[in-house]
């Protein structure tokens, strides 16, 4: 106790009877709340502290909180409590001490209106309480599809050391033989089974065995790719962080040295804002095009790097295509390719990718254990072998050539739109002239799409409007962007068709689908938002154009028009001219303050520019 002023007299570890101010350096001295005496502060938190039976010993070592995230309606993170467990051995092993704490988890089947609605909500419990609570480091257990993002973008902004651990991908299931997994092939039976190409009885059975173990979903849906882009910027164990399955033993060996790894951070005071920087961004975005990640992780990706003062507006749609149009994508997962998570995993994994991704990469990005991206490589010395090289292809020899994602622009998307062109069923509705058959918000879609009378045909654009970020009825920015086939047109073989919408689309999901259309429809000045059916529109993937064939002055008188419709000055037409009320609570914070696609669908008042927003008591 070499700052105790009062050795003689002080009983030891009685830090709170001091004469001398508590510096709030680490462990139980900071965030002490304000009586106006911290002393008495500590001595209350050490009152109630000990009520869970920790000694001063215990208390006296650098404290690791644990971020639990187990919920019964979770199943992606089914395996947190073993993963606390290995994680807190790695910690106490290493000379810490772990206290675990809840913050809200998010599964994409239970969170209604929609799990994205909830990912600022998430950050933002993240945020303040790694901030509110005596932690020196801390470890965000993570899987599902936005609870990664939501702790990133979190424990930026809080910027104590963060280390993320992925609760890791579900095993395949197997029916009549073949491999199946969430949920490509949920996706694919079911319109199958839409088609009249599957029996009620094999749909069944399917529903059985498309999640068969607890995880993530296998493919290289959105979860998937925020655990390697996750990897990528440098923040867990390049070997198994991002890959290793949810029920290996591998991924507890994660979880304990995750342990090991949050003591050092917490020692060296290795914060994200300190190890993150353009170059890691650049790695992520890199690592994003080669796997042909799910396009929300493009969403995401934003966001994260919003966070971060010293990056915050330098990540950008731009970039993302520039990146892309210089990487190949190499991994052959579903839904670009036919391979599942623990097949990536076996082949080798990130390091395996990195090895082939090297010339492309920034290797002097810094990694969370303080070793380059570049040293953290070569101490893994990955070799190919016969597996590997068919899993993840050599750059001469890649799966696609360039530009997995693309960002489109036009008319029609002045502030972007993303299409996954890999994943694109009929390549050659990537460069196509079609009319427009408009469905405005999700319930018409619904009302409409099988309607036998429907006049469409397999050149059809199908546009659906009001499902971007704040929506015409409902917030939240649905996955929504696959609009089904039409059942007649299902029914005669047609698998694909140039769909549009300002929304998102599962990362495990596939077809020839452009989102997040920006602005998005419901705002006045969208040019979606006044797509009317029977204009053509023009999407060309090589000159990234989306196109509306409609003259300027057309366009801008549509525009007025709806725009008396929506202030109640002309009547309404449908869901697409709704006046908006003001909303109380979450939902009308969301709706006052989220930001469009090109900005990551963060609340702009979160951004690392955040204090910009002007608020009741200040000025921008
Ligand atoms: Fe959680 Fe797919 S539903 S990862």
């Amino acid at each position: 106790m070499a700052d105790n002023q009062n050795e003689d007299s002080a009983p030891p570890h009685a830090d709170y009877l001091l004469d001398r101010p508590i510096q709030p350096v680490r462990g139980m001295r900071q965030g002490l709340p304000n009586y106006g005496d911290p002393h008495f502060a500590l001595f209350l938190r050490k009152v109630f502290i000990k009520a869970l039976g920790y000694s001063e010993d215990a208390l006296g070592r650098p404290i690791i909180g644990i971020v639990n995230t187990f919920s019964g309606f979770n199943p992606c993170h089914a395996n947190v409590p073993q993963l606390i467990d290995a994680a807190k051995r790695g910690v106490q092993l290493h000379g810490g001490l772990a206290i675990d704490f809840p913050t809200i988890s998010v599964h994409e089947s239970f969170s209604s209106p929609t799990s994205m609605f909830l990912r600022n909500l998430m950050s933002m419990d993240t945020e303040e309480m790694i901030k509110a609570q005596p932690v020196d480091a801390c470890i965000v257990i993570g899987g599902c599809d936005k609870t990664v993002p939501a702790q990133l973008m979190g424990g930026i902004s809080a910027n104590k050391p963060v280390l993320p651990l992925i609760t890791g991908p579900m095993m395949p299931g197997s029916f009549q033989g073949e491999r199946i997994g969430a949920c490509t092939d949920c996706r694919n039976n079911w319109a199958a089974y839409r088609g009249g190409n599957l029996e009620i009885e094999d749909i069944a059975a399917l529903n059985e065995e498309l999640a068969p173990t607890a995880g993530t979903c296998g493919v290289m849906g959105t979860a998937s790719t925020m655990a390697c882009v996750t990897a990528a910027l440098g923040m867990i164990p390049l070997r198994g962080g991002a890959t290793a399955p949810a029920v290996s033993s591998a991924r507890l060996r994660i979880a304990e040295q995750t342990g090991a790894n949050a003591v050092a951070a917490a020692l060296a005071k290795r914060t994200p804002q300190e190890i993150l920087s353009e170059a890691s961004f650049h790695n992520a975005l890199t690592v994003l095009q080669a796997i042909g990640g799910s396009t929300n992780g493009i969403v995401h990706i934003l966001a994260i790097a919003n966070r971060h003062p010293a990056v915050h507006g330098k990540i950008t749609l731009d970039l993302l295509d520039d990146i892309g149009r210089q990487t190949p994508l190499l991994v052959d997962l579903k839904p670009s390719g036919n391979n599942y998570m623990t097949d990536l995993h076996n082949a080798g994994g990130m390091p395996a990718l990195f090895e082939r991704l090297r010339p492309l990469l920034k290797l002097d990005a810094v990694t969370i254990t303080g070793q380059t991206l570049g040293e953290a490589l070569d101490a893994e010395n990955f070799r190919p072998f016969p597996l590997s090289s068919q899993i993840i292809r050599p750059l001469d020899n890649p799966l696609y050539p360039a530009s997995s994602l693309v960002v489109l622009r036009g008319n029609l998307a002045p502030d972007g739109a993303v299409i996954k062109a890999s994943a694109s069923k009929y390549r050659n509705l990537l460069n196509h002239r079609g009319k427009a058959v408009v469905f405005a918000g999700p319930q018409n879609l619904a009302n409409r799409i099988d309607d036998p009378n429907l006049e469409v045909d397999a050149d059809s654009v199908l546009v659906l409007q009001g499902i971007g970020p704040i929506g015409f009825l409902n917030p939240g920015m649905p996955e929504a962007g696959l609009i089904p086939i039409p059942r007649k047109l299902a029914a005669k073989g047609v698998g694909d068709m140039l769909r549009l919408s300002d929304g998102r689309m599962s990362g495990t999901a596939g077809g020839s689908i452009v989102l997040h259309i920006s602005p998005e429809a419901a705002l006045p000045e969208s040019v979606l938002g006044i797509v009317q059916t029977g204009d053509y529109i023009v999407c060309d993937v090589e000159k990234r154009l989306l196109s509306l064939e409609v003259s300027d002055d057309e366009i801008q008188r549509r525009i007025a028009d709806r725009k008396q419709r929506l202030d109640g000055t002309k009547e309404s037409r449908g869901p697409a001219d709704r006046r908006r009320q003001p909303t109380r609570g979450y939902r009308g914070l969301y709706e006052r303050c989220v930001t469009q696609a090109q900005d990551g669908v963060d609340f702009d008042f979160l951004a690392a520019d955040g204090a910009r927003v002007v608020g009741k008591f200040g000025q921008p």
